[in-house]
């Protein structure tokens, strides 16, 4: 049973190999994405295992099949990049690893919240330079004000409960509500426009999808409180960027924490500092000293790593050896986990 991991960093290859005796699998560790371009590389691989930036669209999908792969297993809990349409077509099933550390994106959304409002990545740089000037370096209280999150899944919940915390009121937009949820938790579900007009802090906690891409866009911002700080750990095209730093501009924006970006996938988890930055919408991003622009890492911790690996060679073992699919991803789980 060969295991063809692609996109892998050295951290990847230490948390698969830690346990990858228990399973006995072949496994070969590509740094490049899957794409179309390089689907023969996994020529002789009964899986294909690959994370959030690579493309396995309808012609890699057909590349793979007519290799003889036999699964395709997603080592992330978002599968928008993969088409499942094709993929069913093909036969290929979808395996997903769907909560790996829910804790981690709660907690690294909470650290963009808190470094943003008060301004913590400023200061960093400015002490080390011998400036204790407090210029520019003014937050506000979280204490009272209004958080407004945006899907109240596995990782949002966390996130609300440390907000509720800070004694911050929240208010939450779910296309599945859960009432009774709410009603525990103390929380309040209202429309997408009222969480607009209503929060001092909004963060986005649902899977990207095809009806809503670029969510956040001129129309939304502009509904928006003046200088409201967004926080985005979900997906990049959650954003619409051009929208979003119009925003920034004109100071309807006061600061964004930025996990994820639309075009991640040309920089993010690479070392691109010899070169020259290419994406202008990017280059102006980082510019912005109330953006933090961080390279996908919400995820990241010990805990979440070895999750990702356990789960991962469970599914592949759970379809190879007892022909059964655990955490199948297929089009109903859209409606479902969505
Ligand atoms: P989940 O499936 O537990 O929860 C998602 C929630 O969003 C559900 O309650 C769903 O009903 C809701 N939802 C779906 N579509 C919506 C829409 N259009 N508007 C409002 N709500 C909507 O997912 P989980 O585990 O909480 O993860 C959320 C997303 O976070 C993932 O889909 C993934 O894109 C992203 N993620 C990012 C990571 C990072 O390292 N930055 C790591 C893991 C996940």
């Amino acid at each position: 049973m060969k295991v063809m991991l692609f996109g892998t960093q050295p951290y990847d290859q230490l948390s698969f190999e830690r346990i990858r005796k228990s399973y006995g699998f072949e496994m070969v560790y590509h740094r490049s994405h899957l794409n179309a371009k390089n689907v023969p590389l996994a020529q002789g691989a009964d899986t294909v295992c690959v994370f959030v930036n690579d493309t396995v669209d309808a012609e890699t999908i057909r590349g793979l099949s007519e290799l003889g792969v036999r699964l395709i297993a997603l080592r992330c809990a978002g599968f928008n990049n993969v088409d499942l349409q094709a993929a069913a077509r093909c036969g290929i099933p979808v395996v997903r690893v769907p909560a790996y550390s829910p804790h981690a994106v709660a907690e690294y959304a909470v650290a963009m919240i808190l470094s943003l409002n008060r301004k913590i990545h400023r200061a960093y740089w400015r002490t080390r330079d011998g400036n204790f000037s407090l210029h520019g370096l003014l937050g506000f209280d979280l204490y009272g004000k209004t958080a407004g999150i945006v899907g109240t899944g596995k990782i949002a919940r966390p996130l609300i409960h440390i907000l509720k915390g800070f004694g911050m009121q929240v208010v939450a937009y779910d296309i599945y509500p859960d009432n009774r949820y709410a009603l525990a938790e103390g929380i309040e579900y209202v429309t997408l426009d009222e969480l607009y007009q209503r929060a001092d802090i909004i963060s986005l906690h649902c899977p990207l999808t095809d009806r809503n891409r670029h969510m956040i866009d001129d129309a939304a911002i502009g509904r928006m409180k003046p200088g409201v700080i967004l926080i985005n750990t979900g997906r990049g095209q959650l954003i619409d960027t051009a929208a979003l730093i119009e925003g920034l501009k004109e100071k309807q924006i006061g600061a964004a924490g930025l996990d994820v970006y639309e075009e991640e996938a040309a920089y993010f988890y690479e070392d691109t500092s010899d070169r020259i930055m290419d994406d202008d919408m990017l280059a102006r991003l980082l510019s912005f000293n109330n953006v933090i622009v961080t390279s996908h890492q919400a995820f990241f911790t010990r805990e979440a790593l070895d999750n990702i690996a356990q789960v991962t060679m469970q599914n592949i073992h759970d379809f190879f050896e007892l022909n059964k699919l655990t955490n199948k991803v297929c089009i109903e789980t859209e409606k479902a986990t969505v």
